[in-house]
């Protein structure tokens, strides 16, 4: 729980002065709405609040998690469902398993903590935006689309063992979260399916990305 407070407008241009601009030097004190970030700092609404009430925690067999899974299968499709917390312990996860010393992660756009974790395991990313994606001003509506060619010419050029996973980030939050069609996500996928690699896709955004 906690007080609310909304700061006059010259004490934020110093809190933001004093901070150099830079928002993850904000005091949380001088911030009234926190839109910084996408991962779940803000207030929780009367119903998530309820639900934590009821939830399960058995030790096996638990009622949420059963929920949970159902869910997530339904979505995804996917059998195997493995939960944690946040977004960049699932990167820390995939990148463990699957980065190797030398190997590619040819990704549509960077994100900062993907690209950590993929570089702390030897890896390197390969941005392959469409050309599109980096015109500033057009009316393309879907900028975050991967250049499936130039995911082509990669697998030729290092071949297709060289590469860890191919992920997609949809939307790219890191180029004002432009999304990536489900035409794209197609393609992707097709290719990955001829040369036997791995897509992840990183689903942070999904609800912003099917909104476009
Ligand atoms: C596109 C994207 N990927 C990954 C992450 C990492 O998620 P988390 O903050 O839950 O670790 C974020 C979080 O902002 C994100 O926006």
């Amino acid at each position: 729980v906690q007080k609310l407070t909304l700061p006059d407008i010259e004490a934020r241009l110093a809190a933001i002065t004093a901070a150099g601009n830079n928002t993850f030097l904000l005091q949380n004190r001088d911030v009234f709405m926190d839109m910084l970030t996408d991962s779940g700092v803000n207030a929780m609404s009367d119903r998530q609040v309820a639900a934590m009430m009821v939830a399960d925690d058995s030790y096996a067999g638990s009622a949420t998690y059963t929920r949970l899974e159902t869910r997530l299968r339904e979505i995804f499709g996917m059998e195997f469902i493995l939960p944690a917390h946040q977004g960049r312990a699932c990167e820390n996860i995939v990148s463990q398993v699957m980065v190797t010393p030398g190997s590619i992660v040819p990704m549509n756009y960077h994100f900062t903590t993907t690209k950590a974790h993929i570089v702390l395991n030897g890896g390197s990313v390969e941005e392959i935006i469409h050309a599109r994606g980096l015109e500033v001003t057009s009316d393309e509506p879907f900028k975050g689309d991967m250049d499936v060619a130039a995911l082509e010419r990669l697998v030729a050029e290092h071949g297709a063992e060289r590469i860890a996973f191919v992920r997609v980030e949809a939307g790219t939050n890191l180029i004002g979260g432009q999304p990536v069609s489900l035409a794209n996500l197609q393609e992707v996928r097709a290719a990955c399916d001829r040369h036997g690699l791995t897509l992840v896709y990183d689903a942070s955004l999904m609800a912003d990305n099917l909104y476009f």
